[in-house]
């Protein structure tokens, strides 16, 4: 997906005023508060040394226009790095040997909704394949666990267990991750208006530190659960 140019005007606005409500200098704002730095695809470092960070924050302090220069510099990186992506919409990685941990990514094509319910039989579809593949290849996985805002919509939460997504607790800062700024985006990388709307008029009324994480209208929720209630979610049997 490629994503707007809205998308990193949004962050950049929060960016700006953390820096001017806590007295951060505006490259560290930009790092710790956006997704931008993931977005580079430079990893989760997160290291203000990056040889191709240090190239983007010199950029910005001679850039005329500072979300023009962001943008720019994302749709040059994205050229130079891109990334294999999933050709699905589910899909994991091993977070250690006894715990997985899934990540969502809209895979469909523009004018398909994949969260519909005429797209959920395929959703469940993917999600069977992926812990049929567990139960073959990781006989020690234990625990399944996800983060994200998207566990808050009901589309969303019925391609999982009761008690996984029983099970969420607000995740606390999570600026830099597109598991709070997602729900930005529609599938095709564009804002949406009205959530847009509520979180610019949140940031305009910001005037305490504390109240930052208020100004995003979903949290990101953190959700786990043992493996066996996925197993018997997607009617994997015991002996597979
Ligand atoms: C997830 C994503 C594909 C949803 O896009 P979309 O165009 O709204 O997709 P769908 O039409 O399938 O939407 C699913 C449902 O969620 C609802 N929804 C989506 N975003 C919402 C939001 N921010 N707030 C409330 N509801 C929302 C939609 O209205 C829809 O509900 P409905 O079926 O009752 O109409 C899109 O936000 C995205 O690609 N985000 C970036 C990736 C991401 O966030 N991944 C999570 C990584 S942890």
């Amino acid at each position: 997906m490629v994503y707007s140019k809205e998308f990193f005007a949004l962050q950049i606005d929060l960016a700006k005023a953390v820096a001017a409500l806590v007295g951060l200098p505006i490259d560290q704002a930009l790092r710790d508060y956006t997704n931008i730095y993931i977005r580079f695809g430079l990893g989760r470092h997160f290291d203000h040394g990056h040889p191709v960070w240090r190239r983007y924050i010199d950029g910005l302090t001679r850039a005329a226009d500072v979300c023009d220069w962001t943008y720019r510099f994302y749709l040059a990186q994205r050229a130079d790095s891109r990334q294999p992506e999933t050709s699905t919409c589910f899909s994991y990685v091993m977070q250690d040997a006894t715990c997985v941990r899934i990540h969502f990514r809209n895979a469909e094509s523009a004018t398909t909704a994949p969260l519909s319910s005429e797209r959920l039989p395929a959703r469940l579809a993917e999600l069977r394949t992926i812990f049929d593949e567990i139960k073959r290849d990781g006989p020690h996985v234990t625990r399944v666990v996800g983060t994200s805002w998207l566990y808050n919509l009901p589309a969303y939460r019925r391609c999982f267990p009761a008690p996984y997504v029983a099970s969420g607790r607000i995740a606390e800062r999570r600026y830099r991750h597109i598991s709070l700024w997602g729900q930005f985006l529609d599938r095709t990388g564009s804002l949406r208006p009205n959530v847009t709307q509520d979180f610019k008029s949140r940031l305009a009324g910001l005037t305490k530190p504390g109240d930052l994480g208020r100004v995003f209208p979903l949290q990101a929720l953190a959700v786990e659960a043992p493996i066996e209630a996925f197993y018997r979610f997607y009617g994997i049997s015991a002996d597979g």
